[in-house]
């Protein structure tokens, strides 16, 4: 195999491609006969993606991927619509191509978050839509150090907010589905359970409606290296994320809508958190004891990923491996066809 890297400052992803058989069993093959040095690689470089393969469908994609860990799951606890392609596999997420998806380690306000994550391209997008990643253990390193030790003292709050089975949601924007179409159930006992399984905590309100809290540290140890890494959805889940995110994009894309979205969004932001109280909010974070996240923090942070992020074109057939306890993930905005599909083991 080929190895490489896009940029020489980066060593994320390690780009593997074949020399001459570039069949899905070869790669499979190959994966199952190098495991000790796929994993090893794929913990150091947090990303490998393999370029080149005849990955044809979500179940070529499946076998890949549990060719690297073969205990995929299914369970999605996560905020993101997505469609079920194969057993394992899913559509990476049916939000609108407008929005932008902040960085993130998947799922890591759970208890027991995915320890791999898989990305495969079926439909390469021709504008925009590249899945950036970013490595949290160097955003975490380069942390202003008083900022790093308040996280780290003070802890993550989560809030989320969803409505219920017979609510209409037309006015929120970032009301992202259901809380039965999150848990397939209407049944509040099982939403309960579920909850108790993976570490959150579940408050009906309202009518019908219910707020999921999770609470954690804002670091993590990584369980193979020891490394601490910045390990929560801060970037996704803070009321001023969006807006920050957004500015961001205009810079990079440097596009006129885009500069129109960002001027709307950090409007709806501002009139947003004066009228509303936070806790009612779609989504937010602030520290555990319930106190604010300063803006200049979340802009701090943003600044810092956006400085370590690597972004490249998706290519049909791509297969993105990810090692969620180091490397996040994100998408940004796109235009036309484009259908990325993902699934994640857990160790
Ligand atoms: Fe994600």
């Amino acid at each position: 195999m080929k190895k490489y890297f896009f940029d020489k400052t980066k060593t994320y992803p390690l780009v593997v491609e074949p020399q001459n058989n570039n069949s899905k069993n070869n790669l499979t093959d190959w994966i199952n006969a190098h495991k000790s040095e796929v994993e090893s690689e794929l913990t150091n470089h947090g990303a490998i993606l393999f370029r080149g393969f005849d990955i044809k469908d979500a179940q070529d994609f499946e076998d890949v991927a549990s060719s690297i860990d073969k205990d995929l799951k299914n369970d999605y606890l996560g905020t993101s619509p997505r469609n079920s392609r194969s057993k394992y596999t899913f559509s990476a997420s049916e939000l609108p191509g407008h929005y932008p998806i902040m960085q993130h380690c998947e799922m890591s306000f759970l208890s027991k978050p995915p320890r791999k994550l898989f990305f495969y391209c079926y439909v390469e997008p021709k504008n925009g839509g590249e899945t950036p990643i970013c490595d949290f253990r160097r955003v975490l390193e380069q942390m202003d150090p008083k900022i790093r030790s308040e996280f780290q003292e003070k802890g993550i709050r989560t809030v989320r907010n969803y409505d219920g089975p017979n609510q209409k949601s037309l006015f929120k924007l970032f009301q992202l589905k259901k809380w039965n179409e999150m848990f397939h159930t209407t049944n509040h006992k099982e939403v309960e359970e579920k909850c108790a399984e993976y570490g959150i905590k579940p408050q009906w309100t309202g009518t019908d409606k219910l707020r999921l809290i999770n609470e954690q540290p804002a670091t993590k140890t990584h369980p193979k290296t020891g490394e601490e890494v910045w390990f929560n959805h801060l970037s996704i889940f803070h009321a001023d994320a969006a807006a920050i995110e957004y500015k961001k994009i205009v810079e990079y894309r440097k596009k006129f809508n885009l500069w129109l979205a960002s001027f709307l969004l950090s409007a709806f932001t501002f009139i947003k958190k004066i009228v509303a109280k936070s806790e009612n909010f779609s989504m937010h974070t602030t520290f555990l004891d319930g106190s604010e996240i300063p803006k200049k923090y979340v802009q701090h942070i943003e600044d810092l990923i956006w400085a370590n992020m690597s972004i490249f074109k998706w290519k049909k057939g791509d297969v993105l491996a990810l090692d969620n306890y180091s490397t996040s993930h994100g998408r940004l905005p796109y235009s036309g066809p484009r259908d990325v599909l993902v699934c994640w083991a857990e160790d």
